[in-house]
């Protein structure tokens, strides 16, 4: 019998080949606003692997970005993000990943996170470690947040949550970080922080489906991520995160949980 976590990386496979054989094709649509996107290749990815799940396990139930509506306390639960990183996929750049998790009752028990143009799966089963293409995959060792690299995200608003990010690089800067990145993939930021490519990641408004995979991907790699909401361990009820490497998390936090307005947005 498949184990969990390989159905989660064939299906996140699947997806993967879908869009990566449709970037270029300028099918994007508006969401609910200018800059939030939709493209065919988003649904026709959800709509094969909510198939494929369903065939290898019947009865779960699917929550997914585009079509599926699942409760996330549902006892077999697939989260899936048939393509995250649908701005870059749309603006023909090529960093865009899919990401399938498995929850019960609102465990994450397994995850894949597939890059279809580096050919990089990210998995983990709970308890078991985190793998790239299946070897081992470990948190950096950098204890020192002004020889840190952070990730981060703007979710689609142009007003509190940008404002309170901007205010985080700030504080950020002046701590003389190496950099920030803004890669466009919340489910890649997470497992880049987890193979130690990057050092944080924080964002402070996410859906279940941009890190459920990623999250237990970064856990089981060594990481540290908190709800950027309530600060307790984050868990897939979040709707925000502030990870890390473990050993720069003190520092992150105090330059990300109380960030400066800069009155800027
Ligand atoms: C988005 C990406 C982006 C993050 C946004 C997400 P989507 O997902 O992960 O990096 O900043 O918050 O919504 O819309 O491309 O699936
Ligand atoms: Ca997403
Ligand atoms: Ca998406």
């Amino acid at each position: 019998m498949k184990e969990i976590v390989e159905i989660a990386q064939e299906a996140a496979m699947r997806g993967g080949r879908i869009i990566a054989s449709s970037i270029g094709t300028g099918d994007t649509m508006q969401k609910d606003s200018t800059y939030n996107l939709v493209t065919d290749a988003d649904r026709r990815s959800e709509e094969h692997i909510a198939h494929f799940l369903s065939q290898e396990m019947p009865g779960s139930s699917i929550l997914g970005e585009e079509m599926h509506r699942a409760a996330l306390e549902s006892d077999r639960l697939w989260v899936v993000d048939p393509l995250d990183g649908t701005t870059n996929f749309s603006h023909g750049i090529p960093h865009f990943g899919v990401s399938v998790a498995y929850a019960e009752t609102g465990t994450i028990l397994a995850g894949a996170v597939y890059d279809p143009m580096r050919r990089e799966m990210f998995s983990a089963s709970l308890g078991q470690g985190a793998t790239l293409n299946g070897n081992p995959i470990r948190v950096s060792g950098n204890s020192r947040l002004n020889q840190s690299i952070i990730a981060t995200g703007f979710y689609y608003d142009r007003g509190e949550t940008m404002e309170k990010t901007l205010g985080a690089l700030h504080a950020l800067f002046n701590k003389d970080i190496h950099c920030m990145r803004r890669m466009g993939a919340a489910s890649l930021d997470l497992t880049w922080l987890a193979a130690g490519r990057f050092d944080g990641y924080f964002e402070y408004t996410l859906s279940p489906w941009d890190f459920a995979a990623g999250l237990l991907i970064l856990s089981e790699a060594g990481g540290r991520a908190i709800d950027a909401r309530t600060g307790m361990p984050a868990d897939l009820f979040a709707s925000g995160l502030i990870c890390s490497n473990g050993r720069i998390h003190d520092e992150l936090v105090a330059c990300t949980v109380n960030a400066p307005r800069l009155g800027i947005v």
